[in-house]
Protein backbone atom coordinates (compact mmCIF):
# COMPACT_ATOMS: atom_id res chain seq x y z
CA UNK A 1 0.00 0.00 0.00
CA UNK A 2 1.74 3.31 -0.99
CA UNK A 3 2.27 5.30 1.82
CA UNK A 4 0.26 8.49 2.65
CA UNK A 5 2.40 11.53 4.18
CA UNK A 6 1.28 13.79 6.93
CA UNK A 7 2.72 16.72 7.97
CA UNK A 8 5.33 15.90 10.43
CA UNK A 9 7.52 13.31 11.62
CA UNK A 10 9.50 13.33 15.01
CA UNK A 11 13.37 13.11 14.73
CA UNK A 12 15.84 12.95 17.79
CA UNK A 13 13.13 15.08 20.19
CA UNK A 14 11.79 17.62 17.60
CA UNK A 15 9.43 17.60 14.86
CA UNK A 16 10.08 18.06 11.15
CA UNK A 17 8.19 18.69 8.13
CA UNK A 18 7.59 14.85 6.52
CA UNK A 19 9.82 15.51 3.46
CA UNK A 20 13.32 16.37 5.69
CA UNK A 21 13.29 13.51 7.65
CA UNK A 22 16.09 11.92 5.27
CA UNK A 23 19.08 9.81 6.14
CA UNK A 24 22.41 9.74 3.92
CA UNK A 25 22.66 6.88 1.63
CA UNK A 26 26.48 6.16 3.31
CA UNK A 27 24.56 5.91 6.77
CA UNK A 28 25.79 2.62 8.80
CA UNK A 29 21.81 1.15 8.63
CA UNK A 30 21.44 1.07 4.56
CA UNK A 31 24.54 -0.75 4.52
CA UNK A 32 24.38 -3.06 7.36
CA UNK A 33 20.79 -3.48 7.90
CA UNK A 34 21.53 -1.87 11.42
CA UNK A 35 18.18 -0.63 12.63
CA UNK A 36 15.66 -1.64 15.66
CA UNK A 37 11.90 -0.63 14.90
CA UNK A 38 8.48 -0.86 15.99
CA UNK A 39 4.84 -0.64 14.78
CA UNK A 40 1.74 0.48 16.61
CA UNK A 41 -1.60 0.70 16.18
CA UNK A 42 -4.11 3.74 17.07
CA UNK A 43 -7.26 2.76 17.14
CA UNK A 44 -10.73 5.49 16.70
CA UNK A 45 -12.93 5.33 19.25
CA UNK A 46 -16.35 6.27 19.51
CA UNK A 47 -15.17 9.45 21.23
CA UNK A 48 -11.72 10.29 19.93
CA UNK A 49 -8.95 7.43 19.80
CA UNK A 50 -6.31 5.40 21.38
CA UNK A 51 -3.16 3.94 21.16
CA UNK A 52 -2.87 0.60 21.68
CA UNK A 53 -0.31 -1.00 24.75
CA UNK A 54 2.15 2.00 23.59
CA UNK A 55 4.87 1.71 26.77
CA UNK A 56 4.64 -2.08 25.90
CA UNK A 57 6.28 -1.50 22.58
CA UNK A 58 8.49 1.48 23.25
CA UNK A 59 10.08 -0.98 25.77
CA UNK A 60 10.22 -3.47 23.16
CA UNK A 61 12.05 -0.66 21.32
CA UNK A 62 14.51 0.18 24.18
CA UNK A 63 14.98 -3.79 24.53
CA UNK A 64 15.75 -4.30 20.93
CA UNK A 65 18.04 -1.74 21.13
CA UNK A 66 19.61 -3.09 24.28
CA UNK A 67 20.53 -6.23 22.32
CA UNK A 68 22.43 -4.65 19.44
CA UNK A 69 24.37 -2.65 22.13
CA UNK A 70 22.18 0.90 20.62
CA UNK A 71 22.18 2.83 23.61
CA UNK A 72 19.15 5.27 22.86
CA UNK A 73 19.27 8.44 24.34
CA UNK A 74 15.43 9.10 25.11
CA UNK A 75 13.56 7.11 28.36
CA UNK A 76 10.54 5.25 28.21
CA UNK A 77 8.48 7.77 28.89
CA UNK A 78 10.32 10.31 27.06
CA UNK A 79 9.84 7.95 23.92
CA UNK A 80 6.27 6.99 24.75
CA UNK A 81 5.26 10.86 24.88
CA UNK A 82 6.84 11.66 21.63
CA UNK A 83 4.66 9.49 19.89
CA UNK A 84 1.78 10.99 21.64
CA UNK A 85 3.05 14.44 21.61
CA UNK A 86 3.22 13.49 16.96
CA UNK A 87 -0.18 11.46 16.51
CA UNK A 88 -2.14 14.57 18.45
CA UNK A 89 -0.15 16.82 16.28
CA UNK A 90 -0.91 15.49 12.65
CA UNK A 91 -4.04 14.56 13.96
CA UNK A 92 -4.73 11.48 11.89
CA UNK A 93 -6.38 8.36 13.45
CA UNK A 94 -6.53 5.53 13.33
CA UNK A 95 -3.04 5.42 12.07
CA UNK A 96 0.35 3.27 12.19
CA UNK A 97 2.86 4.42 14.14
CA UNK A 98 6.40 3.26 13.05
CA UNK A 99 9.40 4.36 15.50
CA UNK A 100 12.99 3.20 14.04
CA UNK A 101 16.11 3.85 15.67
CA UNK A 102 19.08 3.45 13.79
CA UNK A 103 22.98 3.94 12.90
CA UNK A 104 23.60 6.81 10.91
CA UNK A 105 26.20 8.44 8.92
CA UNK A 106 29.77 8.85 10.35
CA UNK A 107 32.10 5.86 9.77
CA UNK A 108 31.87 2.69 7.51
CA UNK A 109 32.68 -0.51 8.03
CA UNK A 110 30.81 -3.06 10.02
CA UNK A 111 31.83 -2.00 13.66
CA UNK A 112 28.96 0.65 14.30
CA UNK A 113 31.22 2.08 16.26
CA UNK A 114 31.77 5.94 15.71
CA UNK A 115 28.42 5.56 14.18
CA UNK A 116 25.53 8.33 15.52
CA UNK A 117 22.49 6.68 16.57
CA UNK A 118 19.09 8.78 15.14
CA UNK A 119 16.14 7.91 16.53
CA UNK A 120 12.55 9.02 13.82
CA UNK A 121 9.05 8.30 14.61
CA UNK A 122 6.74 8.64 11.81
CA UNK A 123 2.85 7.73 11.61
CA UNK A 124 0.39 7.46 8.52
CA UNK A 125 -2.89 5.87 7.79
CA UNK A 126 -2.88 2.38 7.23
CA UNK A 127 -5.25 -0.77 6.75
CA UNK A 128 -6.00 -4.45 6.65
CA UNK A 129 -1.92 -6.43 6.20
CA UNK A 130 -3.23 -10.04 5.68
CA UNK A 131 -5.93 -10.54 3.30
CA UNK A 132 -8.73 -12.78 3.13
CA UNK A 133 -11.50 -11.57 5.33
CA UNK A 134 -12.71 -15.00 5.73
CA UNK A 135 -9.17 -16.63 6.66
CA UNK A 136 -5.61 -16.68 4.98
CA UNK A 137 -4.91 -19.36 2.29
CA UNK A 138 -0.85 -19.51 3.57
CA UNK A 139 1.57 -22.24 2.66
CA UNK A 140 4.48 -23.31 4.99
CA UNK A 141 7.78 -21.93 3.42
CA UNK A 142 10.66 -23.36 2.60
CA UNK A 143 12.70 -20.76 4.20
CA UNK A 144 13.38 -21.10 7.92
CA UNK A 145 13.55 -18.39 10.55
CA UNK A 146 16.75 -18.10 11.75
CA UNK A 147 19.18 -20.06 14.02
CA UNK A 148 18.90 -18.59 17.78
CA UNK A 149 22.55 -18.11 17.41
CA UNK A 150 22.74 -16.28 14.61
CA UNK A 151 19.93 -13.51 14.17
CA UNK A 152 18.41 -12.91 17.71
CA UNK A 153 14.61 -13.06 17.41
CA UNK A 154 13.69 -11.22 20.56
CA UNK A 155 15.14 -8.23 18.63
CA UNK A 156 12.67 -6.30 16.22
CA UNK A 157 15.82 -5.48 14.37
CA UNK A 158 15.66 -4.35 10.64
CA UNK A 159 17.89 -7.14 9.52
CA UNK A 160 15.41 -9.74 10.97
CA UNK A 161 13.37 -8.47 7.68
CA UNK A 162 15.10 -10.30 5.35
CA UNK A 163 14.29 -13.49 5.72
CA UNK A 164 10.81 -12.32 6.06
CA UNK A 165 10.86 -10.69 2.94
CA UNK A 166 11.81 -14.14 1.53
CA UNK A 167 8.82 -15.73 3.44
CA UNK A 168 6.74 -13.34 2.02
CA UNK A 169 7.80 -13.01 -1.22
CA UNK A 170 7.70 -16.77 -1.66
CA UNK A 171 4.35 -17.15 -0.27
CA UNK A 172 2.99 -14.48 -2.90
CA UNK A 173 4.69 -15.67 -6.10
CA UNK A 174 3.18 -19.30 -5.34
CA UNK A 175 -0.63 -17.62 -4.69
CA UNK A 176 -0.42 -17.81 -0.74
CA UNK A 177 -1.64 -14.95 1.37
CA UNK A 178 1.02 -15.17 3.64
CA UNK A 179 4.04 -17.52 4.74
CA UNK A 180 4.85 -19.83 7.91
CA UNK A 181 8.29 -20.29 8.70
CA UNK A 182 9.36 -23.36 10.54
CA UNK A 183 12.30 -22.74 13.18
CA UNK A 184 16.44 -24.48 12.14
CA UNK A 185 14.78 -27.40 14.22
CA UNK A 186 11.98 -28.08 12.09
CA UNK A 187 9.53 -26.96 14.49
CA UNK A 188 6.60 -23.95 13.52
CA UNK A 189 8.06 -21.01 14.64
CA UNK A 190 6.22 -17.82 13.18
CA UNK A 191 4.76 -15.92 10.04
CA UNK A 192 6.63 -13.52 8.22
CA UNK A 193 5.55 -10.70 10.39
CA UNK A 194 2.69 -12.45 12.43
CA UNK A 195 2.78 -14.90 15.88
CA UNK A 196 0.82 -18.23 15.13
CA UNK A 197 -1.39 -19.92 16.92
CA UNK A 198 -3.61 -22.92 17.07
CA UNK A 199 -6.64 -24.16 18.41
CA UNK A 200 -7.04 -28.01 18.97
CA UNK A 201 -9.71 -29.57 21.19
CA UNK A 202 -10.89 -26.69 23.29
CA UNK A 203 -7.07 -25.69 24.11
CA UNK A 204 -5.14 -22.27 22.46
CA UNK A 205 -1.51 -23.49 21.86
CA UNK A 206 1.13 -21.15 20.37
CA UNK A 207 5.01 -21.06 19.94
CA UNK A 208 7.42 -20.30 22.92
CA UNK A 209 9.94 -17.68 22.11
CA UNK A 210 12.88 -20.48 21.98
CA UNK A 211 11.06 -21.12 18.53
CA UNK A 212 13.00 -18.28 17.19
CA UNK A 213 9.81 -16.12 17.23
CA UNK A 214 9.32 -12.48 17.94
CA UNK A 215 8.07 -11.49 21.42
CA UNK A 216 4.41 -10.69 19.76
CA UNK A 217 2.57 -8.05 21.99
CA UNK A 218 -0.69 -8.96 20.19
CA UNK A 219 0.42 -12.54 21.14
CA UNK A 220 0.48 -11.44 24.83
CA UNK A 221 -2.70 -9.93 24.72
CA UNK A 222 -4.30 -12.80 23.33
CA UNK A 223 -2.77 -14.91 25.62
CA UNK A 224 -4.14 -12.76 28.28
CA UNK A 225 -7.84 -12.27 26.85
CA UNK A 226 -7.63 -16.18 26.59
CA UNK A 227 -7.14 -16.57 30.51
CA UNK A 228 -9.18 -14.13 31.14
CA UNK A 229 -11.96 -16.36 29.41
CA UNK A 230 -10.77 -19.53 30.83
CA UNK A 231 -9.37 -21.12 28.01
CA UNK A 232 -6.84 -23.36 28.60
CA UNK A 233 -3.86 -21.68 27.07
CA UNK A 234 -0.62 -24.00 26.45
CA UNK A 235 2.94 -22.55 25.28
CA UNK A 236 4.68 -25.50 23.53
CA UNK A 237 6.90 -26.02 20.42
CA UNK A 238 4.69 -27.69 17.51
CA UNK A 239 5.04 -29.78 14.85
CA UNK A 240 4.04 -28.85 11.70
CA UNK A 241 1.56 -31.31 11.21
CA UNK A 242 -0.65 -29.69 13.91
CA UNK A 243 -1.78 -27.14 11.69
CA UNK A 244 -3.03 -29.47 9.69
CA UNK A 245 -5.13 -31.23 12.10
CA UNK A 246 -5.89 -28.11 14.04
CA UNK A 247 -9.77 -27.08 14.12
CA UNK A 248 -8.66 -23.40 13.98
CA UNK A 249 -5.34 -21.30 13.33
CA UNK A 250 -5.10 -17.88 13.49
CA UNK A 251 -2.20 -15.09 13.17
CA UNK A 252 -1.62 -12.41 15.95
CA UNK A 253 0.25 -8.99 15.23
CA UNK A 254 -0.18 -5.27 15.31
CA UNK A 255 -0.32 -5.42 11.56
CA UNK A 256 -2.95 -8.52 11.10
CA UNK A 257 -4.25 -7.89 14.38
CA UNK A 258 -6.58 -11.49 14.95
CA UNK A 259 -6.41 -13.34 11.27
CA UNK A 260 -7.81 -16.02 10.98
CA UNK A 261 -6.24 -19.21 8.76
CA UNK A 262 -8.36 -20.75 6.56
CA UNK A 263 -5.88 -23.38 5.13
CA UNK A 264 -2.51 -24.56 5.21
CA UNK A 265 -0.69 -25.94 2.18
CA UNK A 266 -4.36 -26.17 0.54
CA UNK A 267 -5.57 -28.26 3.76
CA UNK A 268 -8.43 -26.62 5.37
CA UNK A 269 -8.18 -25.97 8.53
CA UNK A 270 -11.28 -27.28 10.69
CA UNK A 271 -14.45 -27.30 8.36
CA UNK A 272 -12.58 -23.64 6.39
CA UNK A 273 -14.74 -21.59 8.73
CA UNK A 274 -13.58 -19.08 11.62
CA UNK A 275 -13.65 -21.05 14.76
CA UNK A 276 -15.45 -20.16 17.96
CA UNK A 277 -12.53 -19.59 19.88
CA UNK A 278 -10.57 -17.46 17.32
CA UNK A 279 -14.30 -15.23 16.74
CA UNK A 280 -14.25 -15.06 20.58
CA UNK A 281 -10.84 -13.72 21.11
CA UNK A 282 -11.22 -11.74 17.63
CA UNK A 283 -14.11 -10.14 19.14
CA UNK A 284 -12.52 -8.80 22.58
CA UNK A 285 -9.17 -8.16 21.00
CA UNK A 286 -11.32 -5.54 18.87
CA UNK A 287 -14.03 -4.57 21.41
CA UNK A 288 -10.69 -3.07 23.61
CA UNK A 289 -8.91 -1.66 20.95
CA UNK A 290 -11.97 0.14 19.13
CA UNK A 291 -13.48 1.42 23.02
CA UNK A 292 -16.67 -0.27 22.86
CA UNK A 293 -15.53 -2.99 25.39
CA UNK A 294 -13.92 -2.06 28.83
CA UNK A 295 -10.44 -1.30 29.23
CA UNK A 296 -10.04 -4.30 31.40
CA UNK A 297 -6.34 -4.79 31.25
CA UNK A 298 -4.92 -1.04 31.11
CA UNK A 299 -3.67 -1.36 27.40
CA UNK A 300 -5.24 2.02 26.04
CA UNK A 301 -3.51 5.34 25.92
CA UNK A 302 -6.12 8.03 24.94
CA UNK A 303 -4.65 10.57 22.56
CA UNK A 304 -6.29 13.66 21.51
CA UNK A 305 -7.36 13.54 17.96
CA UNK A 306 -10.79 14.30 15.98
CA UNK A 307 -11.53 11.15 13.88
CA UNK A 308 -14.70 11.70 11.81
CA UNK A 309 -14.00 7.86 10.51
CA UNK A 310 -16.77 5.25 11.50
CA UNK A 311 -15.64 2.83 14.18
CA UNK A 312 -15.93 -0.54 12.58
CA UNK A 313 -18.27 -2.42 15.21
C1 LIG B 1 8.31 -11.45 12.76
C2 LIG B 1 7.15 -10.95 13.55
N1 LIG B 1 6.55 -11.79 14.41
C3 LIG B 1 5.50 -11.39 15.16
C4 LIG B 1 5.00 -10.11 15.05
C5 LIG B 1 3.84 -9.68 15.90
O1 LIG B 1 4.26 -8.79 16.90
P1 LIG B 1 3.29 -7.68 17.48
O2 LIG B 1 2.06 -8.39 17.93
O3 LIG B 1 4.03 -7.09 18.62
O4 LIG B 1 3.02 -6.71 16.40
C6 LIG B 1 5.59 -9.21 14.17
C7 LIG B 1 5.10 -7.83 14.05
O5 LIG B 1 5.70 -6.92 14.57
C8 LIG B 1 6.70 -9.64 13.41
O6 LIG B 1 7.30 -8.80 12.54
Amino acid sequence: MPIQPTAKIWHNGNLIPWDKAQIHVMSHVVHYGSSVFEGIRCYAQPEGAAIFRLTEHMQRLLDSAKIYRMPLPYSLEQLSSAVVGLVESNGIAPCYIRPIALRGYGEMGVSPKGTPIEVFIANYSWGKYVVGEDGADVCISSWNRMAPNTLPALAKAGGNYLNSQLIRMEADINGYSEGIALDVFGNLSEGSGENLFVVRNGVLYTTPLANSVLSGITRDAVLTIARHFGIPVVEQPMPRELLYIADEAFFTGTAAEVHPIRSVDRITIGDGSIGPISKQISEEFLGIAHGLRPDRFGWLTQVNVNTSQPVPA
